[in-house]
């Protein structure tokens, strides 16, 4: 298998950068908590909270629905709960992708029920072609096709997360 480049490291680091210059205007003068998705949002949330400039409280909500399939099983679970009392607070969650939009619809429902002031949610990459349920990010690094990518938070069987470029595998020529 061969590795095809979708997004390289620097093409990431621009956008993650405008991502960072436009939250900062968004919550100037605020104090946010910031909720990475575990495990797949956490590389992306670690870049995008060292460039804001507003007041971070980081806290952690790990949600699972793919196991080790390559497609979404439509369960999803809350694996473990944040510690932060988000009551009257603003909120933004963090993830690498949004897909068919369940883990995302679940979570806000999830983190409504604690009664915050707002909730945002930024995400690296969307696929809006594979969306189910009727919800959006307010804010994505880049919309992508249908493709089965890996990297930089996304894995294939846990492995890649690590990656800092975004790539999908390819046969190569005789490879079955
Ligand atoms: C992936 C990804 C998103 C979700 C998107 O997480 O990180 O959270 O799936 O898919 P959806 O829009 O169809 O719900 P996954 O549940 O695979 O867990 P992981 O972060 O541990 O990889």
């Amino acid at each position: 298998m061969k590795r095809v480049v979708l997004f390289k490291e620097e093409e990431i680091e621009r956008r993650v950068g405008e991502l960072a210059d436009e939250l900062n205007k968004v919550y100037s003068g605020k104090e946010v908590v910031v909720i990475p998705l575990l495990r797949g949002g956490v590389v992306f949330a670690m870049d995008l909270v060292k460039k804001f400039k507003f007041p971070v409280e980081m806290d952690f909500l790990t949600t699972s629905s793919y196991g080790f399939s390559d497609t979404t099983s439509g369960n999803v679970n809350i694996l473990n709960d944040i510690r932060t009392d988000v009551k009257g607070k603003d909120v933004l969650l963090v993830d690498d992708i949004i897909d068919t939009g369940k883990t995302l619809l679940k979570v806000k429902e999830f983190m409504l029920s604690k009664s915050p002031a707002s909730i945002k949610v930024c995400t690296m990459l969307d696929k809006p072609s594979r969306r189910v349920e009727d919800i959006q990010p307010d804010f994505t690094g880049f919309k992508v096709e249908d493709l089965f990518i890996v990297g930089y938070g996304l894995d294939y069987q846990n492995f890649y997360r690590n990656i800092p470029y975004i790539f999908v595998f390819e046969k190569e020529e005789g490879e079955e």
